[in-house]
């Protein structure tokens, strides 16, 4: 027997009851710090079961002084009737505000802390997901724990208290009556391990699902002009039918299980009632009981199948509850972004503030998790007053460099510093290159990174205090002011998504602008200037120096055109970063 005790417990802890227990901490969490209010909640609840089973023993009363079984007063037991369940109605809505109020909140916590740990979540970990899958998990996994919270502990200490309390009514009266109790039990029972395997995979492949299909409707919206070039609208409308017709048909599956699982229960509670009810008849007709006692049996009957009925469907309200909970975990769980060294990067700003700051890369070796290795013992560096350009066909690992340089990925091997404090025999002082020195760098990122917005919130995203003097300075340097200067409303003009109402070339000039107002130490230009004609391309780069603030720039490209304005060239050859010499620039210059 303890054996076998010992064998059930290391089976909970191991499996999916141990999965259960951990999401439902997590879980509890959050409501933690609304306890007093999930405490009144539970209370109201079972005050309102107290209220109910008052009036049950208030209407035996009634009926007994009416059939003239007992003395009493009708119109004034009629009037405490009326009362009990006028305030059991109050107590509802009491209960339906704090269960608003609590799910409310909680939603707001859950969706906030989220979001903040998505930010800082590791950027690599986080490619694995879609945008959608993140957004779904993010929104209605979230919505769902925090409008099933009180769905779960608390009213499972409710519904047990009015178990408890009208069983013991019951055999307070006539604990002939409380067989009846149990007789449901068995078929509740049958909602073993089975079914609430079926019910957690089901939930899984729902959300699952469903995190599929935001993912596709967001694609396909912010794709709409590719969509409509290739004539993929009618192919577009039916992929959608097809994954809404998938979902439809798991759901509904899953929809007769649950249907017929309910219908075995109602059947069994109906059964209860009539036996219930075929057991009051005879009592009364031997005189064990009078009528009211009989009326306030079969109620008392019908709350102990009924919350019997809502324990049990408390199983599936738990699971799709820790099923979302396990969802987010998924997503809270991977590695986080380390910024302890915030202090640190600060103060080294400060101190090289003037002199400007450098950065080397040294023998760093870096493989996607995909398994594509980029760069092994690769190494560059770059220094204030310097452009270094790391040219290259497409594909060979410009934009890794710059990820690794802005520490969105963590590199295998090497070493990758930023430097300060040049003196006779090279740098003093450097600095291991984590997410805190992302401070120092300002970008510029390939592709259109402009947020929804004006001109001049854009700007004032990477420097909030930017007077409009000092927008109009940066748009200059970019040459950008020559467009934004003939808008309508200048640099209150709005940008829509991702830059829209911009050509390429604009949008570039606009995000170098931006960059250019952060005035980082260091600069990062990923084929910043691709869209730009050749005349405005140099005119950029020449204004990006010119200015005296001591500068580190490094420009990516697949085009040579600039190299000849820069210090170093790099070029991307067997993992590694080589110097290009003069004759080898001229070449690649001539050869393009
Ligand atoms: N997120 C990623 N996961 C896995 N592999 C990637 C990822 N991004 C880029 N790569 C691979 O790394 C290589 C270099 O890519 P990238 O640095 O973007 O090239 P470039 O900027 O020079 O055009 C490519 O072969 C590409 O397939
Ligand atoms: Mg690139």
């Amino acid at each position: 027997m303890k054996e076998k005790l010992a064998f059930i417990v290391s089976r909970i802890r191991a499996g999916r009851l141990r999965e259960m227990w951990m999401q439902t901490r997590w879980i509890y969490q959050y409501v933690r710090k609304y306890w007093a209010v999930m405490i009144f909640y539970t209370l109201l609840g079972m005050v309102s079961t107290v209220v109910s089973l008052f009036s049950s023993l208030v209407s035996r009363d009634l009926v007994d002084i009416i059939t003239g079984h007992q003395a009493g007063k009708v119109v004034q037991t009629f009037c405490v009737m009326i009362g009990l369940g006028i305030g059991n109605t109050f107590l509802a809505k009491v209960s339906d505000y704090a269960s608003s109020y609590l799910g409310m909140k909680v939603d707001a916590e859950i969706k906030s802390d989220i979001f903040a740990k998505i930010l800082v979540t590791d950027w690599e970990s986080l490619t694995n997901y879609h945008t959608g899958d993140l957004l779904t998990r993010w929104g209605s996994d979230a919505s769902n724990i925090s409008g099933g919270v009180l769905s779960f502990v608390p009213n499972m200490v409710i519904f047990l208290f009015r178990f408890i309390s009208a069983f013991a009514m019951v055999i307070y009266y006539d604990p002939s009556f409380a067989i009846f109790a149990f007789l449901g039990m068995p078929v509740s029972l049958i909602l073993s391990k089975t079914l609430m395997n079926r019910m957690v995979n089901n939930n899984k492949k729902s959300a699952a699902m469903s995190a599929r299909m935001s993912g596709f409707n967001q694609e396909t919206f912010s794709n709409i002009q590719t969509i409509k070039a290739f004539d993929l609208i009618r192919l577009y409308v039916e992929r959608l039918k097809s994954y809404q017709k998938e979902y439809i048909g798991m759901r509904l599956s899953f929809q007769r299980m649950s249907m017929g699982t309910s219908l075995l229960l109602s059947s069994v509670g109906m059964l209860v009632s009539y036996a219930a009810y075929g057991w009051g008849i005879y009592r009364v007709w031997s005189g064990a009981i009078s009528y009211g006692t009989m009326t306030m049996f079969l109620g008392l009957s019908g709350t102990l199948t009924g919350t019997l009925h809502n324990l049990t469907s408390l199983i599936p309200s738990a699971i799709s509850l820790t099923t979302s909970a396990g969802r987010l975990m998924d997503i809270v769980e991977m590695p986080r972004e380390d910024y302890s060294h915030d202090d640190e990067v600060s103060a080294f700003f400060e101190k090289y503030r003037d002199q400007g700051i450098g950065l080397r890369v040294l023998e760093m070796d870096y493989t996607y998790m995909t398994g594509t290795q980029v760069f092994s013992h690769a190494s560059i560096e770059a220094y204030p007053h310097e452009i270094v350009a790391l040219v290259g066909p497409s594909g060979e690992g410009k934009t890794t460099m710059i990820r690794i340089i802005l520490s969105l990925m963590q590199t295998q091997g090497g070493q990758a510093v930023v430097c300060g404090g040049k003196g006779g025999d090279g740098w003093k002082d450097v600095l291991p290159l984590t997410p805190s020195t992302r401070k120092l760098f300002s970008y510029v990122p390939q592709g259109n990174t402009m947020f929804s917005g004006t001109i001049a919130e854009n700007m004032r995203n990477v420097k909030q205090d930017a007077t409009d003097e000092e927008i109009i300075e940066a748009l200059k340097l970019a040459c950008a002011w020559e467009f934004v200067e003939k808008l309508p409303d200048g640099i209150d003009s709005e940008i829509k998504e991702r830059g829209g109402g911009f050509s390429e070339g604009q949008s570039q000039r606009l995000s170098i602008a931006r960059a250019i107002l952060r005035k980082s130490p260091l600069l990062l230009l990923d084929e910043a200037t691709s869209a730009l004609d050749v005349a405005t391309e140099r005119k950029v780069l020449r204004n990006i120096m010119q200015d005296d603030y001591p500068r580190t720039c490094i420009v990516t490209t697949h085009r040579p055109t600039v190299l000849e304005a820069c210090t170093r060239v790099y070029a991307i050859r067997d993992k590694r970063c080589v110097v290009l010499n003069n004759e080898e620039i001229d070449e690649m210059v001539r050869g393009f």
